[in-house]
């Protein structure tokens, strides 16, 4: 259904060895020819039914190659969330199989699953931070539950808080943020990891235009570290403007499947930015957040 060039296949792999991501640790047959690493994340046909009947998605197929950016659109109810649920095992399909890194995460015994979800960045709406922990802790967290050492975090963290543009809050409270603050943080504790993928499900539903391209910027700056991003959105524009793959759903359906814009070079963040706030008519000299000359000045090229 989806078309894949070769063009896009040598990109990925430089972009695979430019980052330092896991290996593929598949058993399975390599089904793109010899060698070929399996996609990161592949449905066959999963169908989820939920407890009361309802279906959350029917029969999808599809494939996600290693540092793609994807997004997942469609109406309410048509099964987004189902379908990232699925990939972090919270959801289990009734018929079909869930594969990510080629293993069948259905197969995973219950004590492997917390390893599936470290692996795993995610990202809310509601940003689900801990309100009585500080920045800092809220992603300390997500390395102290990998066991990293004091040292490590200690470096970790204020480096990552540095690139969302938040080093000046790291010892507040999410209550004393901006809602486009608490997304950055949330977006670094998803990335503090550096997971070979990360998860999205309408990470800007809650914020301004103006915010939000600093949201999608930060996570097309994550993907460009070879990261594979999914990010389930209704903001129509934004979809239009990145020209990335589109993944539509229509009642648990995939209906549509584009690779639109995985032909053009790939641009610096800074020029992503700029290119956005252009297309979506939001002036540079508009101010909307707290935090936006903070942020600005963190997000340099790659
Ligand atoms: N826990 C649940 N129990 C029963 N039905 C559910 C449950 N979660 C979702 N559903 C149903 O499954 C279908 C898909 O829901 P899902 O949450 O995946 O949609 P969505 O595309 O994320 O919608 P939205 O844009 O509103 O977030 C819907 O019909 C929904 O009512
Ligand atoms: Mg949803």
């Amino acid at each position: 259904m989806r078309v894949a060039p070769q063009k896009t296949g040598e990109r990925m792999a430089r972009k695979q060895i430019r980052s330092n991501q896991i290996p593929a640790q598949s058993p399975l047959p390599a089904r793109r020819g010899a060698g070929a690493p399996p996609p990161l994340v592949e449905l066959r046909e999963a169908t989820v039914v939920y407890p009361d009947g309802h279906v959350g998605v029917e029969r999808i197929s599809v494939q996600i190659a290693r540092g793609e950016f994807v997004f997942v659109v469609g109406a309410t109810g048509s099964g987004k969330s189902t379908f990232m649920k699925l990939l972090l095992r919270d959801v289990e399909p009734a018929s079909g199989q869930v594969l990510v890194a080629g293993r069948d995460i259905n197969a995973l015994t219950p004590n492997r699953i917390p390893y599936l979800r470290r692996r795993i960045g995610t990202v809310f709406q509601d940003f689900k931070l801990l309100p009585n922990r500080t920045v800092f802790d809220n992603v300390a967290y997500a390395l102290q539950v990998t066991g990293a050492s004091r040292e490590e975090i200690k470096r970790q963290v204020p480096e990552i808080l540095r690139l969302v543009g938040l080093a000046a809050k790291i010892r507040n409270f999410p209550d004393e943020l901006s809602g486009g603050e608490q997304q950055r943080v949330s977006v670094a504790r998803a990335f503090v990891n550096h997971p070979p993928l990360l998860l999205a499900d309408e990470p800007t539903g809650n914020l301004d235009p103006e915010t939000s391209i600093g949201i999608m910027q930060l996570l097309y700056r994550i993907n460009l570290t070879g990261t594979t991003v999914i990010v389930v959105t209704h903001d129509r524009e934004m979809v239009d403007k990145m020209r990335r793959r589109v993944v539509a759903l229509h009642e648990g359906r995939l209906i549509r499947d584009e690779a639109a814009g995985m032909y053009t070079e790939e641009e610096s963040t800074t020029e992503f930015g700029i290119r956005m706030r252009a297309e979506m008519g939001v002036r540079e000299g508009h101010t909307n957040g707290k935090s936006r000359h903070v942020h600005h000045a963190s997000l340099g090229d790659n």
